[in-house]
């Protein structure tokens, strides 16, 4: 037996190959979430797994599985991957980066006839981005029995697909893939992942050791005004829900970051009923987004939020509603799974540092269930959920390097 090695062109190859698929002219990818395109990446990926006759199974969300056997097939797998789906100008990253070199780490193993005492699973989880079908994570916060599934059988997508047939049609289109119950026993989870920000280029730094994740909130704000005539409705009679969320909107700006450098804020969707040109807006609509490592502190930027939005609001004579979409805490990794990736990384001569991930991802939810830690890469400029987002491939062989290491380390301690 040869040690197991990565193949870093054939991974190369590989990112090329999927990046076709829901490419983008500007060079990104759009391969949302059970769209035709997110299919289409799950068979090539089930059809790769077949040719090494590694197992293919998928559950009720979707979360597709590949097995490698075990010495023992009897143990609880170690799991490795990360996501398939983009965002809808997404990078050819975000997600393919730690999903194919998870399943380059099971072809090096497979390649090196190597054994491992228990069995390790590749998956890609379904609805990490939330852009479709709002909220992300979906599949990994139902794999670790932290959401029923239940609640979004009525859910309509950003597209007004429907969120169940569309569920439906991904499990449908895999059929060779068996199906299995959602939720297993894990030994661990380790997802690789490109930072996603600029820390790890700008220390020149092959590595982050990602020790937890900062929480998310989404709040969806509606201001409800009066509709009227923009010709002929003066100042004085407008009640215009528009002027009150541009107040809103700027008054965050100004507050939420500027006083704490570790916050973040955005705006990243906003929509007026009826939306005409020529009409004062009855209402208007806008997400929120906003992060904080600290779950105190993101209660608290919470409640300047909802006070910031009802000033406001009041100013313009209009009603003003917050509701949450997504409420994700503050995550922190398991010790002895950061221990194993970073000693990993000293073996290989990674330089790296220790930290929390401005991002959430799957591995938030299963650090709920399994000893979990994340590697992070750097991409260039820190761009992503952008078309640009660049990956070296120093570093994409440097990461998956990482993770054939951890992998073996974590199967085998
Ligand atoms: C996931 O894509 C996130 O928005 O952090
Ligand atoms: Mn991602
Ligand atoms: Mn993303
Ligand atoms: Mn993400």
């Amino acid at each position: 037996m040869t040690s197991p090695a990565i193949k870093a062109e054939r991974l190369q190859q590989r990112l090329e190959t999927f990046a076709d698929i829901g490419a983008t002219p500007a060079g990104g990818v759009n391969r949302q979430a059970l769209s035709p395109e997110d299919r289409e990446a799950r068979r090539l990926l089930a059809e790769l797994a077949k040719a090494r006759r590694f197992g293919v199974f998928q559950d009720a969300m979707a979360n597709l599985f590949i097995r490698r056997s075990g010495r023992d097939d009897r143990l609880p797998p170690l799991l490795i991957g990360s996501h398939l789906d983009s965002q809808p100008t997404g990078g050819r990253f975000d997600g393919a980066l730690g999903t194919l070199s998870a399943f380059e780490v099971l072809e090096a193993l497979e390649d090196a006839g190597a054994q491992t005492p228990s069995p390790i699973e590749v998956v890609a989880w379904t609805n990490e981005e939330g852009s479709r079908f709002a909220p992300g994570v979906m599949g990994s916060m139902a794999f670790a029995g932290a959401a029923d599934p239940a609640q979004w059988q009525s859910l309509a997508g950003s597209d007004g697909a429907s969120f169940a047939d569309e569920l439906a049609a991904t499990l449908a289109a895999l059929p060779e893939a068996a199906m299995r119950p959602l939720g297993m026993p894990l030994s661990g989870y380790i997802e690789l992942h490109i930072e996603q920000g600029p820390s790890l280029e700008k220390e020149g730094l092959a590595i982050g050791v990602v020790t937890g994740v900062q929480g998310t909130r989404w709040l969806k704000v509606t201001v409800t005004g009066e509709a009227g005539h923009a010709g002929t409705t003066p100042l004085p009679y407008r009640r215009d829900p528009m002027v009150a969320a541009v107040g809103m909107m700027h008054q965050l700006q100004a507050s939420v970051m500027p006083s704490d450098a570790d916050a973040r804020l955005t705006v990243g969707r906003i929509a007026t009923i009826p939306g005409s040109v020529n009409a004062i807006p009855k209402a208007v609509t806008f997400s929120l987004d906003i992060r904080h490592p600290s779950a105190g502190r993101l209660d608290a930027i919470v409640g300047d939020v909802q006070a910031i939005c009802r000033a406001e609001g009041a100013k313009q004579g209009c009603s003003v509603e917050i509701a949450t979409a997504f409420d994700m805490a503050p995550g922190v990794f398991a010790p002895e799974m950061i221990d194993t990736i970073e000693a990993a990384a000293r073996r290989l001569s990674l330089p790296c540092k220790r930290m929390v991930s401005g991002a959430f991802h799957d591995a938030l939810f299963l650090a709920r269930v399994a000893p979990t830690a994340m590697i992070f890469v750097p991409c260039r400029n820190g761009i992503s959920h952008n078309e640009a987002e660049y990956v070296e491939p120093a570093s994409i062989r440097d990461g998956a390097r990482l993770l054939l290491e951890a992998t073996i380390a974590a199967t085998t301690t």
